[in-house]
């Protein structure tokens, strides 16, 4: 015991197929699975809960010290709670992504969550994390191991989005309209445009690997990861 985990830093941007594929990868290699965007949904449905206008730094920055957070790195079942309660749905609702992008950029949460990410994976005993983000490659887990970043054209994001709505939105029997697709492809957009003033996750950092699954399929991409994940492994 007490063996630190063999790290693999993944990032890209909204649309990319990061979570699935990590999750999927985790799975295979027997790795757990650290989804680091879900403490920034946390914090953004934990500002808002409290009444709190996430448009005010110093507002979200004192919002941290009631910030109890816990999250699984089960890949096949990821619980998120805030202060007890179980926030795993709520922190994936439109109204928590439109609202994610305001606290990311406040310096202070980065810090925060970035020590947090590190004790989590620190403190696991599991043989590797697969931790999936925006600045994993280049701050959080800069020195890992295996840096992959994971990307895909963003007319092919935002196919896979709206087909992902539009799946979501049949399964509770309601219309769907082809806008459906068109309005993700917006939303997307301005959140990418918005996270990337931030962090650069459009760019490899020198030493990242560029995984670019626009002509690939699901399995493809997982396949591909795992190939990096092994070289780069196996060099050790
Ligand atoms: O991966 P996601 O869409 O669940 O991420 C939610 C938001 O959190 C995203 O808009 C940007 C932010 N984020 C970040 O700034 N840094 C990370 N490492 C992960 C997510």
């Amino acid at each position: 015991r007490g063996q630190t985990p063999t790290i693999v830093a993944i990032d890209g941007p909204a649309g990319s197929g990061k979570s699935s594929v990590s999750r999927a990868t985790a799975r295979k290699l027997g790795f757990g699975y650290l989804d680091t965007g879900a403490a920034y949904r946390a914090l953004a449905w934990h500002v808002t809960d409290s009444g709190l206008d996430r448009e005010n730094a110093d507002a979200v920055r004192g919002s941290l010290t009631h910030f109890d957070y816990s999250i699984g790195l089960n890949p096949d079942h990821v619980t998120v709670t805030v202060n007890g309660t179980d926030v795993t749905a709520a922190i994936r609702t439109p109204e928590t992504s439109a609202a994610v992008s305001a606290v990311a950029r406040v310096p202070e949460v980065r810090e925060y969550l970035t020590n947090l990410f590190r004790s989590i994976v620190a403190s696991s005993e599991l043989p590797g994390v697969i931790v999936e983000g925006r600045d994993i490659t280049t701050v959080v887990f800069a020195d890992a191991p295996v840096r992959i970043l994971l990307t895909a054209d963003e007319s092919v994001r935002a196919a896979r989005r709206g087909a992902e709505l539009i799946g979501a939105v049949s399964a509770a029997a309601e219309s769907v309209t082809d806008s459906v697709v068109d309005q993700t492809a917006d939303q997307i957009r301005a959140r990418d445009a918005a996270d990337s003033k931030v962090v650069d996750f459009m760019n490899a950092a020198e030493g990242v690997e560029v995984v670019d699954s626009t002509a690939l399929n699901f399995d493809e991409t997982v396949d591909a990861v795992i190939t990096v994940i092994r070289a780069a492994t196996v060099k050790e």
